[in-house]
């Protein structure tokens, strides 16, 4: 075989973020927007690669350069993916990648992680390494890390695993929820958040006020652990209120931003059950649990406060071979 394409999901957390970046769970569902990578084995001993949804077009390098020097944001993960894949399993050949994204970079859905797990998935298939999810997380997550250092790899899990799952960081749990059907409204902010800046962020302040924001994190870790069950109970009303309870703490951790603010507000006095951010706050999505009856007066108060409704099917499937 000498070409494969590969598909993964992008994904949303739904409880635990940040918390989650200190050793504490989250829960996380993968989306319906898909991204698509075809990686290709080539004679030439160059990497390619073409993004166009990141605005990359034809990037090249020499196969024994990778990794080394500067290369533009778009092509970052893929790149360091596949040097971490050529690593641990060497092999003779050029790589061609194309992806092609189903969601904007800007939703905050998961994109860079999604396109490093559909990378070392494509390269585990071309050269028959059989890998195994655990083992394609190692190694994506590596890879994330390699260039953000910081992140606790939730969004990789979700690409690779699919469904709902109950999370903590650095794969040490990976667990999948039963659920169906997540009665989930996602609202767009318009604004970017730039993750990384906002963890630290965060960081900083835990720096200077260490008890309080462990207690906070702690807090949530208790959330997060009611919400699953009542997630699996299908207790919708019981998971919005408990989206409240979330977005107070994040609040307290300074990253929800009026915008996200205005949306959530706006979402809950429509009649939603509850509404959160959902990921690192400041920016990307917020989202809301409400009854069928409600959902199109919900959407609509998200609208007037300037979000953009976006649909999703959740608790979608991991990553996977196309035809
Ligand atoms: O901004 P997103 O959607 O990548 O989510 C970030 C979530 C954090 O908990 C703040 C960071 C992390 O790596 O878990």
């Amino acid at each position: 075989m000498k070409k494969v394409t590969v598909s993964a999901p992008g994904k949303l957390v739904l409880f635990g973020e940040h918390a989650v970046v200190y050793g504490r769970p989250c829960l996380v569902t993968a989306v319906g927007q898909r991204i698509k990578t075809t990686v290709e084995l080539i004679d030439e001993p160059i990497f390619q690669l073409n993004a166009p949804d990141v605005s990359i077009s034809d990037y090249k390098k020499p196969m024994s350069e990778l990794g080394k020097g500067e290369a533009p944001k778009g092509a970052k993960f893929v790149e360091i993916a596949v040097a971490n894949f050529l690593s641990k399993y060497p092999f003779q050949a050029g790589i061609k990648v194309t992806t092609k994204s189903q969601f904007s970079s800007q939703f905050g859905f998961g994109s860079s992680s999604a396109s490093t797990v559909c990378v070392i998935k494509a390269l585990s298939e071309l050269f028959s390494k059989k890998l195994s999810n655990k083992q394609i997380f190692d190694l994506s997550y590596k890879t994330v890390l390699d260039i953000q250092r910081k992140g606790s790899g939730f969004d990789v899990a979700a690409a690779i695993y699919g469904g709902t799952l109950y999370y903590v960081t650095g794969g040490k749990v990976i667990q999948s929820l039963n659920i169906e059907n997540l009665p989930l409204i996602v609202g767009y902010t318009g604004v970017k958040a730039d993750t990384v800046t906002i963890v630290n962020q965060v960081a900083a302040l835990a720096k200077k006020y260490p008890k309080q924001i462990e207690n906070i994190y702690t807090s949530i870790q208790s959330i997060v652990e009611l919400a699953k069950i009542s997630l699996l109970k299908s207790d919708w009303q019981s998971s919005g209120e408990l989206m409240n309870f979330n977005e107070g703490l994040l609040t307290t951790l300074g990253v929800e931003g009026k915008k996200l603010a205005d949306m959530i507000y706006a979402a809950r006095e429509a009649g939603a059950y509850g509404a959160k951010l959902s990921g690192a706050g400041m920016g990307d999505c917020m989202i809301a649990l409400a009854s069928p009856s409600k959902v199109r007066s919900v959407k609509n108060a998200i609208t007037q406060a300037e979000g953009q409704i976006i649909n999703v099917k959740t608790n979608v499937e991991g990553v996977r071979i196309e035809p």
